[in-house]
């Protein structure tokens, strides 16, 4: 045992940068630092350390925590090793203490329980399959249930017979005290009398992890409407019920192995899939899934299955704790039986090759499995349809991992017929508000955080007008504004020479210098304001702050500078095909300004080469004609050369 107060002074001693910064190369932004994620591949950094916060958190794969829960997930310690690890770091003296009396009785406690729960267990398993009445009750109705003697052992199914208080005083016979007996439930005392919780009842034992009797279901035999066909032991020292899973201990290492866990509803389905030879299996029994039970599935698989019976108000019920598991970072699949039937009546009447074959072809991805359900439910109705997305977006949100999310955009906003952008741009916004909500901080520092996704280049130029340069020109002023100041280093083509040679310059020169070498003009005359502008600013003082032109007495210059600055973090597409994070976006200028220039360019000449065509139409004379034509080709080759990626006549 650790005492309390050396590990609030091991917390205190740890400087997360300092932990981190033993198994992670760290650079410093801003007030953070950042590095590549040690828990997943990456080759952006997208893992945050904050020193004042004390926390490290991936943007890329979610993980988050402290100096502890660092050393704990790297170098997969225990709590406890993790404490000693960093106690050794900081040079802090564990003197472990001795367990006080109350710790022992504590301890002694729990095993007083368990071991009333592991007689309880032997107890009915005995009355099942030796008593008159558990044999003609309870055997039989298990066997008419298809169950095999084998399955009934594995599981220590038991019966409890129809009288008050049989278990109690068998237990109390076996020397377990009535105080222990009272606290797992399995006895109730009311008014100085005492009796069984469990009567007339078959018995479902509920196992640890560690595969140690903790509770127990009973369900009913009798017809008696009134009484509820499953009776369940109450929270314990030992059991509680948010934190284990039916079936789990016999579960574990078939979820491992198979790398995959199934999920269903109640005791009956987790051993007739048992029977059928599917092992990895698990229930929630009948209540919604916590995000405890989530984490124990999670040690061993990150890949969920869920079996529904065909019930829709229960399947929908159900959405919620489903949106947990996503927010754990887990895969989610969905199977539906047919009409009327659960795992367990299907695994019952087939064999173990059919039900395996129907799970495997019947596996839909949760979210489109969400999303057909609702859709059917709303019709054409578009209000209803706008509440399908935004519970839709809702469950996106709240995936940690960025691709998968942009691949559930694309792929849902398919199936929704709903355009892609709009629905990527409300998911940002609950992204957004999300981070705000959870860290405090501003709207601006969400934005560099919580980076909108981009989609792709020619999906985004799809939706525009085609020869349009709209869109990159604003994306240049964007670049000039935002990082005109920041050093570039350009590859070019020398034209004299024709080697390739590297400059060294800032984004402001680069650009204005550019654009103006190529005697292009941009079509947006506010963006063509800005250009000359920031032209004239960087002839005066060489550089390019901005700020100035935010104080421009040119009110429309003004506004626009103002709006591309406020929103930082716009759509950029993704260039060459390739995914850029947006927060690093001022690591990436090298590549990412001569794209866009080149981008604008090769959009601008296909401008020109169309009016051209225009003027070959409707030449007056062959001579003209003729003239216009040569004009194209020359127009024509310099687009190859854009198209080729080079900057040519690049300044220098
Ligand atoms: N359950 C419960 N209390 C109830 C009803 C259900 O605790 N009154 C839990 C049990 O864990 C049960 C699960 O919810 O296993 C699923 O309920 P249900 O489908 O009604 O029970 P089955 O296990 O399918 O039982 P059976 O097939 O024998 O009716
Ligand atoms: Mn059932």
């Amino acid at each position: 045992m650790i005492p309390h107060q050396t590990i609030e002074s091991i917390f205190d001693a740890s400087r997360i940068e300092e932990v981190v910064g033993d198994f992670v190369a760290l650079k410093r932004r801003g007030s953070n630092l950042v590095g590549l994620c040690p828990f997943h591949n990456e080759r952006t950094p997208s893992f945050h350390v904050s020193p004042t916060k004390g926390i490290y958190k991936c943007f890329g794969c979610g993980k988050a925590g402290n100096s502890v829960n660092f050393v704990m997930e790297h170098e997969k310690f225990t709590y406890p090793e993790a404490l000693r690890y960093l106690a050794k770091k900081y040079h802090i003296d564990i003197q472990e203490e001795e367990e006080s009396l109350e710790q022992v009785q504590e301890k002694t406690a729990r095993e007083g329980l368990s071991a009333a729960s592991e007689f309880a267990g032997k107890y009915f398993a005995e009355q099942l399959f030796q008593s008159d009445e558990g044999k003609s009750i309870g055997l039989s109705y298990f066997h008419e249930r298809g169950f095999s003697d084998d399955t009934i052992r594995k599981f220590q199914l038991g019966y409890s017979q129809e009288e008050w208080d049989n278990f109690t005083k068998a237990a109390l016979k076996n020397g377990y005290s009535l105080e222990m007996l009272e606290k797992t439930g399995l006895t109730i005392v009311k008014d100085g009398k005492q009796y069984d919780r469990f009567r007339g009842r078959v018995m479902f034992p509920i196992h640890s992890q560690a595969g140690k009797v903790i509770g127990f279901g009973g369900r009913i035999m009798s017809a008696d409407k009134t009484k509820p066909k499953y009776v369940n032991s109450p929270e314990s020292e030992i059991y509680n019920k948010s934190k284990v899973l039916y079936g789990i201990a016999f579960a574990k290492n078939a979820i491992a192995a198979n790398d995959r866990c199934f999920l269903v509803e109640g005791y009956t389905d987790v051993i007739s899939m048992h029977q059928a030879g599917i092992q990895n299996v698990v229930s929630s029994s009948g209540t919604s899934l916590t995000t405890d039970q989530i984490r124990l599935i999670k040690r061993y698989t990150s890949n969920i299955t869920i079996l529904y019976d065909g019930d829709p108000a229960g399947i929908k019920a159900s959405f919620r704790g489903i949106d947990m598991i996503l927010e754990q970072g887990m895969n989610v699949k969905v199977v539906l039986f047919p009409d009327g039937e659960d795992p367990d009546s299907f695994a019952r009447t087939r064999r173990s090759i059919e039900v395996t074959e129907f799970i495997e072809h019947n596996s839909k991805d949760f979210i489109h499995f969400k999303i057909d359900l609702l859709l059917k439910e709303t019709g054409s109705d578009p209000l209803k349809r706008v509440a399908v997305l935004k519970d839709f977006i809702e469950s996106i949100s709240l995936i940690p991992d960025r691709l998968t999310r942009l691949a559930y955009v694309k792929e849902s906003a398919h199936q929704m017929q709903m355009d892609e952008r709009a629905v990527l741009s409300e998911l940002n916004k609950i992204l957004r508000k999300k981070f705000t909500q959870r860290t405090g901080s501003s709207e601006e520092e969400a934005e560099i955080i919580e980076p909108p996704v981009e989609i792709e280049q020619a999906e985004q130029e799809d939706s525009f007008d085609k020869y349009s340069t709209e869109w990159q020109e604003k994306e240049i002023i964007r670049q000039l504004l935002l990082f005109g100041e920041e050093p570039i280093k350009i590859e070019f083509n020398n034209e004299e020479t024709g080697k390739a040679e590297k400059l060294e310059t800032k984004v402001a020169a680069f650009i204005i210098g550019d654009i103006k070498h190529d005697g292009i003009t941009f079509s947006n005359a506010v963006y063509q304001k800005i250009l000359e502008a920031g032209s004239k600013t960087l002839d005066e003082t060489q550089d390019l702050d901005y700020k100035k032109l935010t104080n421009h007495p040119d009110a429309e210059l003004t506004q626009a500078v103002i709006d591309l600055i406020a929103t930082k973090y716009t759509f950029s597409p993704n260039w060459e095909k390739r995914k850029i994070r947006l927060a690093q976006e001022h690591e990436i200028l090298d590549e990412h300004i001569p794209h866009c220039l080149l981008s604008f360019k090769a959009k601008r000449v296909r401008q020109v080469m169309r009016e051209i065509e225009e003027k070959i139409k409707s030449a007056a004379t062959v001579e003209e004609q003729i003239e216009w034509m040569a004009h194209y080709r020359k127009v024509q080759k310099a687009a190859n050369l854009i198209d080729s990626g080079k900057l040519g006549r690049t300044i220098v």
